[in-house]
């Protein structure tokens, strides 16, 4: 089956959604237009959306950016479409589609440009009937998050004068707990927080919301999926890429601050959060910031962290971090990080969850395992058989996010034969084999529900603030006391060697994927 993120066809989409789930006519202004994200996501996304017939017919994208570009955006903008996006460049739908796309250049701090963005919204209004309605989209460096909320405010963009004015934020949303706050609160004073939408695309992804339906829409998990019967749970966000150019982005990030605070997070928070009481955004948001609030403060000796020396990825060699281009030569940024979390709730205590997520592994994995306790008494320990079945295996459910996306449960059962042999084996459901479609990247679904209104999908407050009060000790400790065996991994393993220890120490070992 495919293994790359295949886009979901329009007619699988336009299923999905109910025939209510269509916005109200309104403009989308990408902030950062020329970036890379606007070019491979956003504008695919918004084209897919489109093409299955979920966009409103009075409808306009405006993309702001500082180089002014003219024709050379709406080229580049189709070619993101055409190739990030996989649709024909000869699609019928595409050119009257472009025909909604501007372009307008301004510095994010010209208060000029503006007064000019304003003008070119209201000129759009009455050619679309868009109706004053407007999603932000801040695809920018942090950097620029709350300078922009304050231009849109200071210029009267950013309350609705009839409609609706909703911003969507792109992630890294602060850089540790002061800051996080620091932004809350000001974009919080020209903004109220039900126009606020912090997006995170992995909450977008079918299969982490397939985590709430596996677990809330089936009678046979819930039961035991409590410390009773759970061992431990494993969440790993693995990349086989390196940094891939950014490298000024990185250096200031590093794997903690990149995957653990925010995609890892809200993995183990659906895996581990109690049921809402019905599907909407405030209850599902409680009870993910319950689970983050119960984690006890991480000890030193349960994080880990590596950085990737040279080694060999799919057969070729590659240079270690420190070699790649705009880094620091002896950059102590973590390329990997690796930790335990004790979440202490009546569910949960004394069931320890592993999260590790690095750059440079042997390869791209983003999975959850479940492994359940061994039955009380092992009936058939003494009649394993020989290579694979040579261990009486617990129980394991693994959640694949990406890629291969689905779900399986590994089960003892009998070898055929004149003895009573066991061996682990697998029931597996697919996503393209199911449904016959890869599930989408995530944008599609997070920006239609955003023209919607619909915060499930996107951080709180409350929460990105929660999980940056676990993550900034370990971000202050780590600072005051540099690593001393940096590179500590070859590229193409599966991290340090601490990483393994810090299982081992507990008699586990990471699955291998
Ligand atoms: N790329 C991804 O796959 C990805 C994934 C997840 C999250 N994100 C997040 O999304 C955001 C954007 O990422 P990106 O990769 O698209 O960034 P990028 O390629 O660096 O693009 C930055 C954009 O901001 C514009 N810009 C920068 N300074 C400006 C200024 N002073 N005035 C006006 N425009 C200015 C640039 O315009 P010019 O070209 O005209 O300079 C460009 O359009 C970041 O917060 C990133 O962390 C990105």
């Amino acid at each position: 089956m495919a293994t790359t993120e295949v886009t979901i066809s329009p007619e699988e989409l336009k299923k999905s959604s109910s025939p209510e789930r269509i916005p109200d006519p309104c403009v989308v202004v990408i902030f950062g237009a020329s970036g890379d994200l606007t070019k491979r996501k956003l504008l695919p996304a918004l084209y897919h959306l489109e093409q299955g017939g979920l966009l409103p017919s009075k409808f306009a994208v405006v993309g702001v950016a500082r180089r002014p570009l003219g024709d050379e955006f709406a080229q580049d903008m189709r070619d993101g479409i055409v190739k990030g996006g996989g649709v024909d460049a000869k699609d019928a739908k595409l050119d009257e589609f472009m025909g909604k796309v501007n372009y307008h250049a301004m510095n994010f701090d010209d208060a000029d440009g503006y007064i000019k963005l304003k003008q070119l919204l209201e000129t759009l209004d009455k050619k679309h009937g868009t109706n004053g309605d407007r999603l932000f989209y801040l695809a920018t460096a942090p950097d620029y998050f709350a300078e922009i909320v304050h231009q849109l405010g200071a210029h009267g963009m950013a309350k609705p004068e009839k409609g609706m004015v909703r911003v969507i934020i792109e992630k890294p949303f602060g850089h540790d707990l002061q800051s996080a706050r620091e932004l809350n609160d000001d974009v919080n004073k020209v903004l109220s927080e039900d126009q606020i939408f912090r997006i995170d695309h992995y909450l977008g992804k079918e299969t982490v919301q397939n985590i709430l339906v596996f677990r809330f829409a089936n009678g046979i998990f819930e039961p035991i999926w409590n410390r009773n019967f759970i061992d431990h749970v494993q969440i790993t966000a693995a990349e086989s890429i390196g940094i891939e150019g950014r490298g000024p982005f990185y250096e200031k990030a590093g794997a903690l601050r990149d995957v653990v605070q925010n995609h890892a997070m809200e993995l183990l928070s659906f895996v581990a959060m109690e049921p809402p009481v019905s599907f909407g955004a405030a209850p599902i948001r409680t009870e993910k910031v319950k689970v983050w609030k119960a984690i006890q403060p991480i000890q030193m000796r349960d994080t880990v962290r590596g950085q990737y020396g040279q080694g060999d990825v799919d057969g070729k060699s590659v240079i270690g971090y420190r070699k790649e281009e705009r880094v620091n030569p002896a950059s102590n940024t973590e390329t990997f990080a690796a930790m335990r979390f004790h979440i202490e709730n009546w569910r949960w205590a004394g069931v320890p969850f592993y999260v590790r997520a690095g750059k440079r592994l042997a390869k791209r994995a983003t999975e959850i395992t479940i492994q359940f306790k061994q039955p009380p008494m092992l009936l058939f320990k003494d009649s394993a058989g020989t290579g694979k079945c040579d261990e009486i295996q617990p129980n394991i459910i693994s959640m694949r996010i990406q890629p291969n996306e689905g779900i399986s449960l590994r089960f003892a059962a009998k070898v055929p034969g004149t003895t009573m042999q066991s061996c682990p084996v697998n029931m597996d459901f697919d996503y393209a084999t199911a449904f016959g479609v890869s599930s989408a990247n995530g944008y599609e679904r997070l920006l239609l529900d955003a023209m919607l209104g619909d915060a499930t999908l996107f951080a709180h407050r409350d929460g990105v603030e929660a999980t940056w009060s676990l993550m900034t000790p370990i971000l202050e400790e780590w600072a005051a006391d540099p690593p001393k065996d940096f590179p500590n991994y070859a590229a193409g393993s599966w991290g340090p060697a601490a990483s393994d220890a810090l299982l081992a120490r507990d008699g586990r070992q990471w699955r291998k994927l």
